[in-house]
């Protein structure tokens, strides 16, 4: 069974393989949005970018990026994950809310939309 670490909450649970990385913090009570991406963001749709982890550790336990995180996370580090995007497949840690996570360059709708049109 994977164990998850979540790093700012000093905080670890268990989960099954292949378990999603947002629904496992929601359902261990563990925040993974920002201020206000609490009341917006897609609910785990993968439409929002709004729910950027940091891997700390274990990132070969996770599945690859998905387009949609290549998308809206390309001009973050290759540590940072779309937790609703992301399933787990054996021990990480991770921190939540990481700071520069959300709301700016290609993290942002209209990021995403500049770099699906190739535009900077
Ligand atoms: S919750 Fe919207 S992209 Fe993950």
């Amino acid at each position: 069974m994977p164990t998850i670490r979540f790093e700012q909450e000093g905080q670890q649970v268990g989960c099954i393989e292949g378990a999603n990385l947002r629904k496992a913090a929601l359902d261990a009570g563990i925040n993974p949005y920002k201020g206000l991406n609490n009341l917006n963001n897609c609910g785990g749709l993968g439409q929002c970018g709004t729910c950027v982890m940091e891997v700390l550790d274990g990132m070969q336990n996770l599945s690859p990026r998905s387009d949609v995180e290549e998308v809206y996370l390309a001009d973050r580090p290759a540590n940072y994950r779309l937790s609703c995007r992301t399933s787990v497949n054996g021990d990480v840690t991770v921190r939540t809310r990481p700071e520069e996570g959300v709301g700016k360059g290609s993290n942002s709708l209209l990021g995403a939309l500049k770099s699906l049109v190739g535009r900077k």
